[in-house]
């Protein structure tokens, strides 16, 4: 495509030639193995994060195909490159929560996987695939099964930044409805940052495994509208309409991440909740609509030194 996807590092991104640049970009395609192959093979990297996707569950159902090439076989083609390199790089794969489709909550490790669209399938293709070439290979690879994690910079077709989006939208005066699918289905809200430094530290041990990350606290997207709206000072039931186009043939219900053993053995410890992610989102998107937000959650990111604690971690 020659649309560019990088919006959300470009604040990261300078110029190459400036000397002290430490951030590079490079073109691939994970739906080919030799250009994958031909980056490890120049770059020799030391740790290699698999968050390539076609990572929403309902674009799934219309692209089957697609989303299995490039999450399926893609990891298969990372992997694959990484042994045959012989550079001995430890591999993240992005696991989903996804994947326990209508397995009874909590879900931990040892919860049967029973994904229940194309993308959920995809990634247990590639989960599966990861403990393939751990067992089998001896690579260093790892599956984190990530439940939803959300931040200002979600997509806005996700169902957390939609919410925020279209009540920014509707403040402004940009929109006076905001439509939705079905409000029924939980699952488990995080603050990405600290998903993100988590992912790192699971790479920092000495030998390779899975681990289930989530907060354990379940919310409806009913609860989710709800509390941004009641934020926001906004009637959730005079603004929001059901539109079927978003809503799934078939529906994961309930997400509830068991995270004892990444906590027990790795630290796991969110500090951002439900009420503070709410917040840190639709204060977010009020700002950038040029609205006056009402601050809370940048006063519950400061006290959790939330910011820090991602820092430290990767650091
Ligand atoms: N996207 C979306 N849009 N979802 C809606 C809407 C809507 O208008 N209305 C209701 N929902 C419901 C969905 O049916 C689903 O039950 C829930 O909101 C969450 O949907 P998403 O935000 O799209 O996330 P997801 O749970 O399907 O998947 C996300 O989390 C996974 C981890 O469990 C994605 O980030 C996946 O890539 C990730 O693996």
């Amino acid at each position: 495509s020659s649309a560019f996807g990088t919006q959300r590092i470009d604040h990261l991104y300078r110029d190459s030639r400036r000397s002290g640049t430490r951030l590079f970009l490079h073109y691939g395609d994970m739906s080919r193995l030799e250009r994958v192959s031909d980056l490890i093979q120049t770059l020799r990297p030391d740790e290699v994060y698999n968050l390539a996707a076609q990572s929403h569950v309902r674009v799934s159902y219309d692209m089957p195909e697609y989303t299995a090439d490039v999450i399926g076989l893609g990891s298969t083609r990372l992997l694959e490159a990484l042994v045959g390199s012989g550079v001995p790089a430890k591999f993240y794969q992005a696991s989903s929560s996804e994947m326990f489709g209508d397995a009874p909550p909590p879900q931990n490790e040892e919860t049967p996987l029973r994904p229940r669209s194309p993308y959920a399938c995809a990634k247990t293709y590639a989960h599966w695939m990861t403990r393939v070439y751990r067992e089998g290979y001896g690579a260093f690879a790892c599956n984190g099964v990530m439940f939803n994690h959300e931040s200002p910079r979600r997509g806005r077709t996700f169902v957390t930044r939609k919410i925020t989006r279209g009540i920014a939208d509707i403040m402004a005066g940009r929109q006076k409805y905001l439509y939705l699918g079905n409000l029924d289905a939980k699952r488990d809200w995080g603050y990405a940052p600290e998903y993100v430094a988590f992912m790192w530290r699971m790479l920092q041990t000495d030998a390779a495994d899975d681990y289930v990350v989530g907060s354990g606290e379940t919310h409806s997207v009913r609860e989710f509208l709800e509390a941004a709206f009641d934020y926001a000072g906004l009637d959730w039931r005079s603004r929001v309409k059901y539109d079927e186009r978003y809503a799934r043939p078939v529906e994961v219900d309930e997400l509830a991440a068991d995270s004892a053993k990444a906590r027990e053995r790795l630290g796991w410890n969110p500090k951002i909740g439900f009420d503070a992610l709410v917040k840190i989102m639709v204060d977010a998107d009020m700002e950038d609509a040029g609205l006056e937000p009402p601050g809370e959650g940048r006063a519950a990111l400061k006290a959790a030194r939330v910011d820090e604690w991602s820092a430290g971690g990767a650091a």
